[in-house]
């Protein structure tokens, strides 16, 4: 049931504090990362040499934040694979590969053909689901829920946060097992999480929600983002096509001087979200120089940058704030006005934003 809210999709915006807070519930103990389904596979975790995440759309760009996290706290090499894609080569996997496989439904038959076909390879597969006991994490030796809740909207929100969520478990548990995690503060950082979305929606939703109403008549909006915050770009372009219908390309930042920025023209609009400068200045500069090169070409900039972040003001038509955060928690935090402004940008526009057109909630053919 709706509850009130006006879509599926508004509730489950909503409800993204409480789907990362009962995703982490249980799994931190003593400032560490334990995740209780993980108990007795440390000895895989210390053996592999390699992981590869697999998933379709939003679940794979929840995947690519877990490279990034993966890699800076487990330090082991990982890559991101569509699923379709991953099972139509021939791909260098064996007993010291992990597969990691993300999906909502747990039902997507490309994400579930590429585990069967990993497993086939001899690669350990662990799946990241938010339905019990669907087929993915049947057929997987072992699997960590998200405890988002059922989500119905078509275009994935809240189960979107909760796997990002539980791949910065993932990445600190194995980096606890493996001896990498030389810092403690990410787990402190996980309790706070939930409030500081919450403080997002709170802060946000209006400002966020008018910005869409202004732009009803846009054509094509563009996103920009570094290091983790690329495939928040991608996100944000993604739920931008499945419930707005505009045309929306997300991009890394870096790319920008390697074609994309042909695109820009005066009135152009692009959401750039800005990693941190506490993180490292080097990349926050370099995202601030994209953003003088588009406003220099007359683009509509749109920025979201960290709650005192004064080097992008000058430059910016309209900044959203999120709360301070490290650079993997940024993601959780910059995608929810990336959802708002779909959201009520389809809503504008008088569309079903729950049930987009050509699009069903889990795709269970290939
Ligand atoms: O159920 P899954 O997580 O496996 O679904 C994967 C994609 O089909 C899904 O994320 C899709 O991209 C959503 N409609 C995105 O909003």
């Amino acid at each position: 049931e709706k509850g009130g809210w006006s879509s599926f999709m508004a509730k489950e915006v909503a409800e993204q504090p409480q789907a990362v807070a009962n995703t982490i519930l249980g799994r931190v103990h003593d400032g560490q990362v334990v995740i209780p389904e993980l108990d007795g596979l440390d000895e895989l975790f210390i053996g592999i040499n390699r992981v590869i995440i697999t998933a379709c759309g939003t679940a794979s760009y929840a995947a690519l934040v877990g490279k990034y996290a993966i890699e800076q706290w487990a330090r082991v090499a990982t890559d991101v694979e569509l699923a379709h894609e991953f099972r139509y080569r021939d791909p260098v996997i064996g007993d010291d590969t992990l597969v990691i496989s993300i999906s909502q439904s747990g039902e997507t038959m490309d994400t579930l053909m590429a585990v069967k076909y990993a497993r086939e390879r001899g690669a350990r597969t662990l799946s990241i689901c938010n339905t019990q006991g669907a087929t993915i994490p049947r057929e997987s030796d072992a699997v960590v829920y998200t405890h988002a809740g059922p989500e119905v909207a078509v275009a994935s929100t809240k189960a979107f946060s909760a796997q990002i969520t539980a791949l910065l478990l993932l990445g600190l548990h194995m980096g606890r097992v493996r001896q990498t995690l030389t810092d403690d503060s990410a787990v402190a950082e996980l309790a706070d999480l939930p409030d500081k979305i919450a403080s997002v929606l709170e802060k946000e939703n209006d400002h966020v929600a008018q910005l869409a109403g202004w732009m009803a008549d846009t054509r094509s909006v563009l996103f920009l983002g570094r290091h983790v915050g690329y495939p928040i770009a991608l996100e944000g372009a993604l739920k931008l096509k499945e419930i707005s219908y505009i045309h929306a390309e997300g991009f890394a930042a870096g790319e920008l001087k390697h074609g994309p920025i042909a695109l820009i023209e005066p009135g152009q609009p692009v959401f750039v979200i800005v990693p941190s400068p506490r993180h490292s200045a080097l990349i926050h500069s370099k995202v601030v120089s994209n953003i003088q090169e588009i406003r220099a070409r007359g683009a509509r900039v749109i920025v979201i940058a960290e709650e005192g972040d004064a080097a992008v003001l000058p430059f910016a038509d309209e900044v959203i704030h999120i709360p301070l955060a490290g650079p993997m928690f940024e993601p959780v935090l910059a995608v929810v006005p990336l959802q708002i402004f779909a959201m009520a940008l389809a809503t504008a526009k008088g569309l079903d934003v729950d049930q987009p057109r050509n699009l069903a909630k889990s795709v269970t053919v290939e």
